[in-house]
Parts: structure tokens; sequence; C-alpha cells
């Protein structure tokens, strides 16, 4: 963990010397000070629900933690994960450390005291209804507040140090996710607490114990161990469906203020209404281009979430000035919608978007375009200075739009996609090689349709697996060559 964590920072900071000294965050949100402490803030901060994530002793920058505040917040909870540890977290990669000596000073007690300001602080923005996630150390942390303050759910994850007292006295719906293989906790001791929880019928309660993994699963797992994720994967699921269910406000104090979809916030960029996402101080940015339902959709949104939370600053403006063409209205005239939407104006649209960036420090841009947005982005490829494009499942782009791109362009096309046909997919790829200084990428997913990297079928597991093998692909195309010396 800790050691790629220091090869991600040998990485930035040797990379750019135009980058230098300004060092992207960890994750999508931004770090501020919150009931006296620092914390990692991600998620809308106008939401009335939010969730507090307290680290394990490897503190709040370990970027796999942050990642699951990112989840947490890309599911709409204003995510707060305060440093309990005032800088000082245990340093994993030290094989000296001396843990017990650390435990002293970093005492969950005091943790458990610093909490509360930062519950109050949370309060008085606004927020209505808190969860609690604990992990190891902040596993004990949270099962104290779970029994004294205020909030309305908690989720241990593989907690340390829980008593059956503390158990007892818990008055929150309280989810326990536990490893199999955890010597810190064992399977009686999980039964037992299993058993004070479900006499508690004045509120609900879950012990799960995931097989097969060890203490520390749902932070510490290798990425390449495929178990070991998706195990960590279901706990997180898990620790939000718990939280969906039981982190609400009542409708009076909700109403008139709907939760805004994605982890992000909506600001003005270059006169276009924009959801904006990632570190606002990165050199590197993304723009991305709706399809025809708009910058409003969640699963839009999330693409542009894995964007930010690769270190990018996200742009999704609204091209269609709040007019995006329904999803739901089986009666959508779909050729009158696009004579008044035009990719001409997206194109014009588009521009000081760009400038803006330009003019916030932003040295390198790359532009994502989704359908409708493809044809957008291949027509900024071809004439304004940014330094990638992918084009996903592109509506009507033609010959002479690919002739004319000048920067690393990638095709990412559905197999069975009507509008984009396999001939003219190859044709655009021999125009595109013929270009010596024009790096490019043409890839056809088997098997899914026009709209799959953003129309796809929560439920079926191969579509999914398609969209989120194309959002890896457009990253990598943008790791590729957005760079900040360009
Ligand atoms: C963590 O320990 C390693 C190995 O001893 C050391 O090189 C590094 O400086 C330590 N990091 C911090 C922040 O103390
Ligand atoms: C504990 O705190 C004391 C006093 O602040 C300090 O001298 C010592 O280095 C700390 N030990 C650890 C392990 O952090
Ligand atoms: C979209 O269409 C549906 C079905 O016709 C309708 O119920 C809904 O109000 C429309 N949404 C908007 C924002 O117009
Ligand atoms: C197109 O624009 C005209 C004039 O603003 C408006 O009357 C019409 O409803 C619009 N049509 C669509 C499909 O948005
Ligand atoms: C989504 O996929 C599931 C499983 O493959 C299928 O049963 C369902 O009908 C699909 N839903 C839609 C709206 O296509």
């Amino acid at each position: 963990m800790s050691s790629f964590y220091l090869f991600i920072l040998f990485i930035l900071y040797s990379s750019s010397s135009q980058c230098f000294g300004n060092p992207p965050t960890y994750g999508a949100g931004t770090v501020q000070e919150l009931g006296g402490l620092k914390a990692y803030v991600t998620g809308p901060s106008d939401s009335k629900l939010a969730v507090l994530l307290i680290s394990d002793i490897f503190g709040y920058e370990v970027l796999k933690f942050r990642k699951i505040a990112d989840k947490v917040a890309a599911a709409g909870f204003l995510a707060v994960a305060p440093d309990f540890f005032y800088g000082d977290p245990a340093n994993a990669s030290d094989p000296h450390f001396d843990t017990e000596a650390w435990l002293k000073n970093h005492t969950t007690d005091k943790g458990y005291e610093d909490a509360k300001p930062v519950i109050a602080a949370m309060r008085s923005k606004g927020v209505s209804a808190i969860g609690v996630a604990g992990i190891c150390w902040g596993g004990k942390v949270a099962v104290k507040l779970a029994g004294s303050v205020d909030i309305q759910a908690a989720v241990l994850l593989h907690p340390g140090l829980v008593t059956e007292d503390d158990i007892n006295k818990v008055k929150v719906p309280i989810a326990i996710l536990a490893a199999e293989l955890d010597k810190a906790l064992p399977a009686e001791q999980l039964k037992d607490f299993e058993e004070i929880l479900s006499a508690k019928a004045e509120f609900d309660s879950l012990v799960k114990i995931y097989p097969g993994v060890a203490h520390g699963f749902t932070v510490h797992y290798n990425d390449e161990d495929k178990f070991a994720v998706k195990s960590a994967k279901e706990a997180h699921k898990d620790m939000l469906n718990w939280f969906t269910k039981y982190v609400k406000c009542d409708s009076s104090q909700c109403f008139g203020n709907p939760p805004t979809y994605g982890a992000g916030t909506v600001q003005e960029v270059g006169g276009l209404k924009s959801y904006v996402i990632g570190p606002s101080d990165s050199k590197l940015a993304v723009l991305l281009i709706s399809d025809i339902y708009g910058y409003e959709v969640p699963k839009f949104r999330k693409i542009a979430d894995k964007v930010a939370t690769a270190g990018f600053l996200a742009v999704v403006p609204d091209f269609f000035h709040g007019d995006a063409a329904n999803a739901s209205d089986p009666n959508l005239d779909r050729v009158a919608w696009l004579k008044n939407h035009t990719t001409d104006n997206g194109y014009v649209d588009a521009k000081p978007v760009i400038a803006a960036l330009r003019s916030k420090h932003v040295s390198a841009i790359g532009v994502a375009g989704i359908c409708w947005g493809g044809k957008v982005a291949v027509k900024l490829a071809g004439s304004v200075d940014i330094q990638a494009v992918v084009l996903m499942h592109p509506s009507r782009v033609t010959e002479e739009e690919i002739d004319e791109v000048k920067v690393p362009t990638a095709i990412l096309a559905a197999e069975l996609d009507k509008a984009l046909p396999a001939e003219k997919l190859k044709d655009f790829e021999e125009r595109l090689s013929t270009k010596a200084k024009v790096d490019n990428f043409v890839k056809i997913y088997p098997g899914v349709k026009h709209g799959f990297t953003v129309r796809y079928n929560d439920t079926d597991t191969f579509v999914i697996k398609s969209a989120e093998e194309s959002h890896q692909d457009m990253l990598n195309w943008f790791t590729k060559h957005v760079k900040s010396d360009k």
C-alpha cells in the first residue's frame, strides 16, 4: 500500500517542472478545517445527508481510504474524513514502527472527543442526518459515537478493540462488516455481538463475515488480487446500502433541496453552468461533453468523478442550457430537439469554457465527448488548442472531421452501433493512422450497443464491465497525453 503511495508521490513530483510545488491532492475532494480538525471533504456541500469516515491508524491521506469517501460522495452524501492524528499517522513503510507507543499517543478516547465537534460542525452546516463509518481503530471510535451521540447509523469495518460493553450501549442501526480471518475479532466474539444486537428490537443491525479475507481488507487490499478487490467492493457496497437505508431526513427537512447528483459542485465556467469536480488547482483538466440527455445524468457524472479521482479537474458543462432531452418522455421529438441543440452551437459554446480553464492556470486539456458530444469533441480536436480527445460511441462524425484532427484521438465504439458501423470505423482508423504525429486508438467493445458507456443497465454485469473498461481506456488515454509540460 504505502510503497505504491510513495511511488505515486515520486511520479507526481518528478514528472514535470511546471507541476512542481503544486501536487494534486489525493481523491476528488478538498482538505478543509472542520470542527477543529483538518478533514478530507468530498460530495455535495449542500447535502443534508452526511457520512463521517474515521480512518484506521494509517490516517486520512491513504488513497484507498479516500476512494471510499469518494464512493460515499458519489452516492449523494457529503463525506467527511478527518485527520484524527494531527499529521502523525502510523507509518506503514517503517519496519521498526512502534505500534504500541503510537497507540498510547493516539487513543480512541481522544478520537471520540475530537469527533464530537466535527459532528457539531457538520450539523451547523445544515446537515440533518449523519452516518458514521469507522475502520479498525476508527471502528472503536464509531461504536462509542453510536452509543452516545446524535447520529443516525453506524458501520464498523473490521473494527478493532470493540467490547461487549460498547455494543451494549449502541442506540442506532449498526452494521459490523468483519473479515473471516481476523485474529483481533474472532467468530465467537462476533457471534456474541450479533446476539446482543439482535436482542434490541428498537433498531436494525447486521453482522456480516466476508470469507477468506483478513483484517484491513476493506482498505488495504492488493489491487492485483481479484478476490480481495471483489470482497472490498462488496463491503463498500454493503456500507453504502446501510447508509442509504438509515441516513435520511424527514421530508420536511429535505424538501426544496433535492440532493444533486455526484460528488462535485455546479458552477459557472466560460458562460455555461457546469458540474465541476476534482482538484481545483490542477494543471490538468478534462472537459466532458454529454450526450443529448445532458449534464445531470448520474451515470455521466460518475464518469466525471472517475476522471477527478485520477487527478484531473473534470468539467461537465450544461450545453443544453437547462433543456436536455428527456429520456423518460416516450414522445420526445429528437429531430426537433436536435434542431434546437446543434453540435455547431455546442462547438461555439465549448471554446469559452476551454478559455476559462486556461485562464485558471490549466495547462493541458483533454476532451471526452459522448454520442452528441463526440461530434463536438472531434471538431475541437481539429481547431482548438487541446491535448487529446476521446470519442465515446460518437454520432455523425464525418471523414472530413477525422482528417482535420490534430491531437491524439481515441475512438471507443460499440460493436452493435448502427450509427457507426465497422466499415466506417475502419475508414476512420486508416485516416488517423496516416497522421504520423498524431497518436490514435480505435477500439470496438464487443456485444454492446450505442450509448453503452453511460446508459448501461445496472443489473447487466457484462455491460457494466464493458462500460467500466471504456472508462479505464479513456482515463489511460488522458493520463498518456494530457500532461502539464505540453
Ligand atoms: C516512514 O518510514 C520510512 C522507512 O523507515 C521512512 O523512510 C519515511 O521517511 C517514514 N515516513 C514518515 C512520514 O515519517
Ligand atoms: C508521544 O508523545 C510524546 C510527547 O508528545 C512524544 O515525545 C513521543 O515521541 C510520542 N510518541 C509517539 C510514538 O508518537
Ligand atoms: C420527462 O418526461 C416524463 C414522461 O413524459 C415526465 O413525467 C417528466 O415530467 C418529464 N421531465 C421533465 C424534466 O420535463
Ligand atoms: C425550439 O425552439 C423554439 C424557439 O425557442 C421553441 O418554441 C421550441 O419549443 C423548441 N423546440 C424544442 C424541441 O426544444
Ligand atoms: C437489465 O438487465 C437485466 C439482466 O440482464 C434484464 O433482466 C433487464 O430486463 C434489463 N433491463 C432493461 C431496462 O433493459
